[in-house]
């Protein structure tokens, strides 16, 4: 047999695929054979017909094909392009104050606790499985500003398999928990220390907190570091109008928010900066001009009050965008929950505004998949099903937990049947989400240990 690939195939799965492309927010492909290699990649996409054909092309055992059920398909997974792992302890309380004391009556005195090597393990544990296995198979995290904690969350990614990006927190402004931030020179040091590391599935990012707990001198230390060694950045920008009239006190020298960063050269087609709900045009031209991308999370921005972030102006201005849980200011870590919240804010809006753009449902899964990976500059490698990428896969049972769509019979051919393989996000949850897949390997159901 002759076998193209460089490395031989090592599983095939046929049945339907379910993806967005540049071109189409969703394609449905049925009846398709796709071969995973030994590196995890997409070695070929054909058809379930020719299955004779291809086996002798890329050498597999016809027999050895997986085949998905009837109510099964499979879509990419899932990219949480922001994501506080460190929050993850008390997500779902304390949602009941606006974001600036939000942070100081209850997240600062959290995040200090990570301090505790032991503690940061168990929680990081929680986050890692929990996300995983709600379909996230990549997560952009924050931890917290302790540089042996932050690795650690790099290392239980990594062990469990799910691709990350990792951020060690640097703040040196903290009015409120004076124990809880660094010195600019202790974050600098740290910040060097930090962005060495690596594991197979993890990088790691350049996190000021946001501008205001950074000094000026310390966002030029990390600009500095993530231009010498081509890293990514995140931050949080503009959330609230509070935070906003603080930055512009604060920074008074600088014409916005965006260009606080964009002068000490925060902003790169490696950046991500979540929220952005008060942005003014002038800024998001800066974020087209720079290659910035904003992390939309819709779930935060009505649990804190904080705004609601108008998705089709920012897709208007050729932004980049993906979608995040922000955990905990978002009390769900599963980005089912933030397709719906996205849907839910592009409707609040239609509703103040009946001329609105309401976001398609079929738009909304895209920027949770090929978006996100999109936003993070990781879609050469992940997001959706062309050879060569990466297989980050879910597969989803549309019957597992008694699925709506199934159990109504619509008839084949009719509308309904062309959306089925779409009620997952919006009225399935992650029961549905039977296996999960990064890089090729199954890495949900947990393989448990002995
Ligand atoms: N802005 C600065 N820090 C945070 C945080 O931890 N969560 C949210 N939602 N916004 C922030
Ligand atoms: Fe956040």
């Amino acid at each position: 047999s002759s076998n193209e690939s460089a490395a031989g195939i090592a599983h095939v799965y046929r049945g339907t695929f379910v993806h967005a492309t540049y071109h189409t927010a969703v394609e449905i492909l049925e009846d398709r054979l796709l071969g995973v290699d030994t590196e995890g990649k997409i070695a070929f996409i054909g058809s379930g017909k020719e299955v004779d054909r291809l086996s002798q092309k890329w050498g597999f055992e016809a027999f050895a094909v997986t085949q998905l059920g009837q109510h099964e398909f499979f879509m990419p997974g899932m990219v949480d392009t922001h994501i506080h792992a460190s929050q993850y302890s008390y997500a779902g309380t304390a949602l009941d104050m606006p974001l600036l004391q939000w942070l100081n009556m209850y997240t600062f005195p959290v995040e200090a606790c990570y301090k505790d090597l032991e503690f940061a393990r168990n929680v990081y544990t929680h986050v890692v499985k929990r996300t995983l296995r709600n379909g996230t198979t990549t997560a952009c995290y924050f931890a917290t500003i302790h540089t042996d904690a932050s690795l650690l969350l790099g290392q239980i990614a990594n062990d469990f398999g799910q691709r990350a990006l990792v951020g060690k927190v640097c703040m040196d402004t903290n009015n409120f928990i004076p124990h809880y931030k660094e010195t600019p020179e202790e974050s600098e040091g740290e910040t060097n220390r930090w962005v060495i590391n690596s594991y197979p599935l993890v990088r790691p990012v350049v996190t000021p907190r946001f501008a205001p707990s950074c000094s000026a001198a310390l966002l030029g230390y990390l600009g500095e570091i993530a231009h010498n060694n081509d890293l990514h950045i995140q931050s949080h920008i503009s959330e609230t109008k509070e935070e906003v009239n603080l930055v512009k006190e604060l920074f008074p020298d600088y014409d916005s928010y965006t260009d606080v960063y964009h002068r000490h050269n925060l902003l790169t087609d490696k950046t991500v900066l979540a929220h952005g709900c008060h942005l003014t045009d002038g800024e998001l031209k800066l974020f087209r001009e720079t290659g910035a991308s904003i992390a939309h999370c819709p779930n935060s921005n009505i649990s804190l009050c904080s705004g609601m972030l108008d998705v089709r102006r920012v897709l208007n201005h050729k932004v980049k965008l993906g979608l995040g849980t922000d955990v905990a200011g978002g009390y769900s870590p599963s980005m089912l929950d933030a397709v719906r919240r996205t849907l839910d804010t592009s409707k609040a809006l239609t509703i103040q505004d009946t001329q609105y753009h309401t976001l398609t449902f079929e738009e909304v899964f895209r920027l949770a998949t090929l978006g996100g990976s999109q936003a993070l500059s990781l879609d050469e490698n992940t997001g959706n099903f062309e050879v060569g990428k990466d297989f980050d896969a879910l597969r989803v049972n549309t019957d597992a937990a008694g699925g709506p769509i199934d159990l109504i019979n619509h008839g084949e051919g009719s509308f309904f049947m062309s959306l089925f393989p779409l009620s997952i996000p919006p009225s399935g949850d992650d029961r549905n989400i039977v296996e999960v897949y990064v890089a090729g390997k199954r890495v949900v159901p947990f393989v448990e240990g002995p």
